[in-house]
């Protein structure tokens, strides 16, 4: 275990070790069915998540043979692009990651199709509608559509309006043609916002066709959450206030802003890692077990979750949440520039891009346990991890051969970048003198396993087609984690010392030493 001085937190990133296990069976686990024939309509093209997720996620689904068959992918964006330089600009983005496969790229440039789409004219998006049903005479994909909206948050009620108005949205009865839209967080800016944005994408779409993504929730580890937790019965009887004395979820990042100051001057840190990613792992650690895997019972619970947070009282926000912004510092042996002097930055930005919120759930189950989480850019490491911490043990009979405490066990679930079970207890040091050491008992992921692994935004793509919305986010659970931050958001923006509650950290540190305070108090 690592412990570094400036590190509030511990953080497991060892070389795990694992002594015995069986070779896993695999086989059922990879082979899902295929997905319906269908064609699959990406907005935004010509962007940045096109090239970097959408597609290549597309092409290495291809090359597992699990797109369906036949699949047309049909690209569109203001840009004006015939086929071959949509095909070219994939190209080098998906043989940028994988540059074995040459040959089964030429097979995939073939699904590749391109329509220029002015976002603004309805005639265009009829162009568009017409295309679609061409292609889909000529490659049989049957009228079943995934409408990607791979644009920035403020087109997508523009976009899927039109999108409507030219008859894509509309679904034929008798399996006669189903239309999806996949939308990307952020879901809105506020509560207001976010409902807003609801009500309009149902002018066109209902709640069956609408999948919110959340890449988190379809890591392979997030989805282990659950069957850690309910899968096993030695874990649910200790998981709760009896046993649990605070739960710390952290999601660190070493890269700064990048290219987006554009985005993230808008967001910051609550809006792009928190009002999403963060509650969804919050919601998986703390829910109660659903009476079966499927989805909307999965997600009831979740959202059971999100009505019992515990509201922030405005006057003593500092009692629960740290914001900080990064300044010039060291990561990876680079120097980085501060926040402020990022490319497209305003020098005097107030934006939070490190927070650390002390939640409290009250329920049952959670009634007074304190649930950390935390994350930043430009920290220390790369790491997202979920750190159960247990209570002492009532009463220590080694006291008289001990000077210290024994430390309480802890269980890690490791997400990024190892993804691990970990769990410490004491044992013995071996020798004549009663001495206790902390040791770790280590579960890696991925040992024993040697099957084809889908990255996340494979496993929603293909959980699209299948039409399979668990690991989604529904509305309801949108509009109880916007109505928990709302207020939060509102008090740190509005509030008169703003600056002052942003607190400097310098790039490639653990964050702001102020928030030590907040898991001791
Ligand atoms: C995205 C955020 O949703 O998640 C980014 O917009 C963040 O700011 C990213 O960097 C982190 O994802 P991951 O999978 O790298 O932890």
């Amino acid at each position: 275990m690592e412990k570094q001085d400036d590190q509030p937190y511990r953080v497991e990133t060892q070389q795990a070790t694992v002594t015995t296990m069986e070779r896993m069976n695999i086989e059922p686990c990879m082979s899902l069915d295929r997905a319906d024939p269908c064609m699959i309509i990406i907005v935004g093209a010509s962007g940045d998540l096109t090239a970097r997720k959408v597609v290549p996620s597309l092409f290495r689904l291809f090359i597992n043979k699990k797109l369906p068959d036949p699949c047309v992918i049909l690209g569109c964006a203001r840009t004006g692009l015939s086929d071959d330089e949509f095909r070219n600009r994939m190209k080098a983005a998906c043989l940028d990651s994988d540059k074995t496969n040459v040959s089964m790229w030429q097979q995939f440039s073939k699904l590749l199709h391109y329509t220029r789409l002015d976002y603004e004219t309805l005639a265009s998006y009829q162009n568009l509608a017409k295309h679609a049903g061409n292609l889909d005479t000529e490659f049989g994909t049957r009228g079943n559509r995934i409408l990607y909206l791979a644009v920035p948050p403020s087109l997508y009620v523009s976009n899927a309006e039109m999108l409507g108005q030219a008859g894509l949205a509309t679904e034929r009865q008798n399996h006669g043609g189903w239309s999806r839209i996949i939308i990307e967080k952020p879901f809105g800016r506020d509560l207001t916002s976010a409902i807003a944005l609801d009500k309009r994408l149902h002018e066109y779409f209902s709640e069956h066709q609408i999948f919110r993504i959340d890449h988190y929730l379809a890591k392979e580890t997030v989805q282990n959450i659950l069957t850690f937790r309910f899968a096993n019965a030695i874990f649910e009887p200790l998981w709760n206030r009896n046993f649990i004395d605070h739960v710390h979820i952290i999601a660190a990042e070493t890269v700064g802003v990048e290219h987006r100051a554009g985005y993230y001057e808008q967001t910051g840190v609550l809006r792009d890692m928190f009002q999403n990613h963060m509650m969804q792992l919050l919601a998986l650690t703390a829910m109660e077990p659903p009476s079966l895997f499927e989805s909307e019972r999965v997600r009831d619970e979740k959202v059971k979750v999100y009505r019992s947070f515990r509201p922030f009282l405005s006057d003593s926000l500092q009692d629960y949440l740290v914001v900080g912004q990064y300044g010039a510092g060291m990561v990876g042996g680079k120097r980085v520039p501060a926040y402020r002097d990022e490319y497209k930055v305003d020098p005097d930005s107030l934006i939070p891009t490190f927070a650390m919120m002390k939640v409290f759930l009250d329920n049952w189950r959670w009634k007074g346990i304190p649930f950390y989480l935390t994350s930043g850019k430009r920290l220390a490491r790369k790491l997202t991890q979920i750190h159960i911490q247990f209570k002492e043990v009532p009463h220590s009979l080694f006291r008289q051969t001990l000077q210290e405490d024994i430390l309480a066990n802890r269980l890690v679930l490791g997400i990024y970048p190892d993804e691990e079970i970990s769990l410490t207890f004491q044992t013995k040091s071996p020798g004549a003198k009663m001495c206790l050491r902390s040791v770790n008992m280590d579960f890696l992921y991925h040992k024993g396993f040697s099957g084809t692994e889908k990255n996340a935004y494979e496993k929603a793509l293909l959980d699209c087609m299948f039409g399979d919305q668990m690991l989604f986010w529904r509305q309801d659970g949108v509009e109880q984690c916007w109505s928990f931050l709302t207020p939060i958001l509102e008090s740190c923006e509005t509030c008169g010392d703003r600056a002052k509650m942003l607190m400097p950290y310098n790039a490639g540190t653990w964050g702001p030493k102020a928030f030590i305070n907040l898991e001791n108090s």
